[in-house]
């Protein structure tokens, strides 16, 4: 009698996304940016609630940038209004929906209160295993690594995987795999100093869209555009390796 068996179910994917566009969309309807990114935030809420099911394991989500410290004063403050607020509303919810969040970046620049509610999330939700959601807050991929390489003993040269690890640790984080697909809304093209090291060989989507706009309809598409890749890692295509 032949064993039936069932098909292999598909490693859970890490994308990280380059959240941008708020201020732009606000602008086109005529609203401030602050009103911009708090459409990003309900963005946020909406794209976290479907990635478990698009075959998310790991959701990367770029937030504030270490070079977004340039930005008006009015404008960092009232992201960071709305960073707490996000931990607070969303920490009970992350809870019920089995989601681990956890913020990287530094944390000795942002207030006390921020600082607070980031360490308080992360603890609710360490047990968190159906998504494990990390938020870039004063972000930067090049200090990550001069960070990283700071910590190592002179004289020796890690490994890929070991020096990705302690990447992760530096910016208060736990290891995770490698960026699968990597995706841009707001029609730039650039990265931004945003996961240089981690996204190496990730597959890249610009969206034209712009983050509030983006909604689970564009993710599925992304998350089908890079099922349709074919990842080669230096080797080559499947049909010629023989
Ligand atoms: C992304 O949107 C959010 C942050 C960088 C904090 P932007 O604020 O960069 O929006 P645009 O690019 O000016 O439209
Ligand atoms: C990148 O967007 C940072 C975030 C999305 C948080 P920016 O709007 O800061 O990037 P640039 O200035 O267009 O490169
Ligand atoms: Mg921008």
């Amino acid at each position: 009698m032949q064993q039936s068996t069932s098909p292999a179910r598909p490693v859970p994917l890490h994308v990280g996304i380059i959240m941008d566009g708020n201020g732009r969309w606000a602008t086109r309807q005529g609203h401030s940016r602050g009103e911009g990114h708090r459409a990003g935030a309900a963005m946020v809420r909406r794209i976290v609630e479907v990635a478990p099911d698009a075959g998310i394991g790991v959701l990367t989500l770029f937030a504030f940038s270490a070079d977004n410290w340039r930005r008006p004063k009015a404008e960092v403050g009232w992201l960071m209004r709305l960073f707490r607020e996000y931990l607070r509303v969303e920490r009970a919810r992350c809870v019920v929906n089995g989601v681990r969040l956890e913020v990287i970046g530094r944390r000795d620049r942002i207030g006390r209160a921020l600082r607070t509610a980031v360490e308080e999330t992360e603890r609710d939700t360490a047990a968190g295993t159906r998504l494990h959601l990390r938020i870039a807050l004063d972000y930067s991929a090049r200090d990550a690594i001069l960070r990283a390489a700071q910590c190592l003993q002179p004289g020796t040269i890690p490994s890929r995987d070991s020096f990705g690890r302690l990447l992760a640790i530096v910016d208060h984080g736990i290891p995770v795999p490698e960026v699968d697909l990597l995706i841009r809304t707001g029609g730039e093209r650039r990265l931004s100093d945003f996961l240089l090291w981690e996204a190496a060989y990730a597959e890249l989507h610009f969206s034209p869209l712009s983050w509030p706009e983006f909604g689970p309809a564009a993710l599925q598409d992304a998350v089908r555009d890079f099922a349709s890749r074919e990842r080669r890692f230096g080797g080559l295509p499947d049909a010629a390796a023989g």
